[in-house]
């Protein structure tokens, strides 16, 4: 492994809402952390996905609430003596494999405004990660949630590669090329790669990287240990880690490692 983690391990993981963005993150960002990358993962949506998909714990309070504070004129900012190296040092939990996951915080029964701080303090982070010396070469990987406010460019500016997790559904199809419009007309320094999930046909995957004009890294089919795993709360990697969608997955973090 070279010392500075490639560009192209500056990744954000996009694509319309269930298409699985956040199994396929967290198993990548297990499965790289296993081939001795050092990961952190970003989760960047505010239902849970990412921490149960990777089989770590949902913390009830927001770690980065204590991170964030208001001036005097009622702005949020970083806490003083807490920049962002110290913010992912301090606030990033530990999951599986050693992969680092710095949360923007759950919607709980309290709604949003319970960790508003969080989620401003999350913000101002991820827009300063580039600053960060000691990360230099970690691979960063963050989950978007889906939706136009989360779109990828101002919730993914540590991104270099947008990874899209397109389904073979034509609304799948659609979001993933509104997605590389938008992101194109505010970005020019970001590379798109395609991943199929949840294919059923060997076509499938030609459909969709003819449709989208993006080169394709991997496909991952339809596998229901991936259901079984989700409705048991346990990571696919824990739970069928010899099955296809796992082996699969494999082959994009192989594409990446390659690529970089
Ligand atoms: N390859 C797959 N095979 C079967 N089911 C899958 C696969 N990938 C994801 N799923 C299921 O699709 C749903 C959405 O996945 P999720 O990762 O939460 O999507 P997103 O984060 O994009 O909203 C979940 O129920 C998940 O178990
Ligand atoms: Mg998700």
């Amino acid at each position: 492994m070279s010392p500075a983690t490639p560009a192209a391990m500056r990744l954000a993981v996009v694509g319309k809402g269930g298409a699985g963005k956040s199994v396929i993150s967290a198993t990548l960002a297990r499965l790289l952390a296993r081939r001795g990358h050092r990961v952190l993962a970003l989760d960047s949506d505010p239902l849970p996905g990412l921490s149960l998909s990777l089989g770590a714990g949902v913390p009830d309070d927001a770690p980065l609430n204590a991170a964030a504070e208001r001036d005097e004129d009622g702005r949020w900012r970083l806490v003083k003596g807490i920049g962002p190296a110290r913010a992912v040092q301090r606030f990033a939990t530990d999951a599986p494999d050693g992969v680092r996951l710095l949360q923007i915080g759950k919607t709980g029964r309290q709604g949003l405004a319970a960790n508003r701080a969080s989620h401003n303090a999350f913000y101002q982070v991820i827009h300063r990660l580039d600053q960060v010396r000691s990360l230099d070469d970690w691979v960063i990987l963050g989950d978007l949630p889906a939706g136009p406010r989360q779109t990828a460019f101002d919730w993914a500016p540590y991104a270099r590669r947008f990874l899209l997790v397109v389904e073979p559904t034509w609304q799948s199809m659609l979001t993933a090329r509104r997605i590389i419009r938008i992101s194109r007309d505010m970005r020019d320094d970001v590379a798109f790669s395609l991943v199929v999930n949840k294919a059923t046909a060997a076509s499938d995957a030609e459909r969709v990287e003819d449709f989208l004009g993006v080169g394709l890294l991997a496909i991952v089919p339809a596998d229901d240990d991936v259901r079984d795993a989700e409705r048991a709360g346990v990571s696919i990697l824990d739970r069928a880690p010899d099955g296809p969608a796992v082996h699969a997955i494999e082959t994009l973090a192989t594409a990446l490692d390659e690529h970089a």
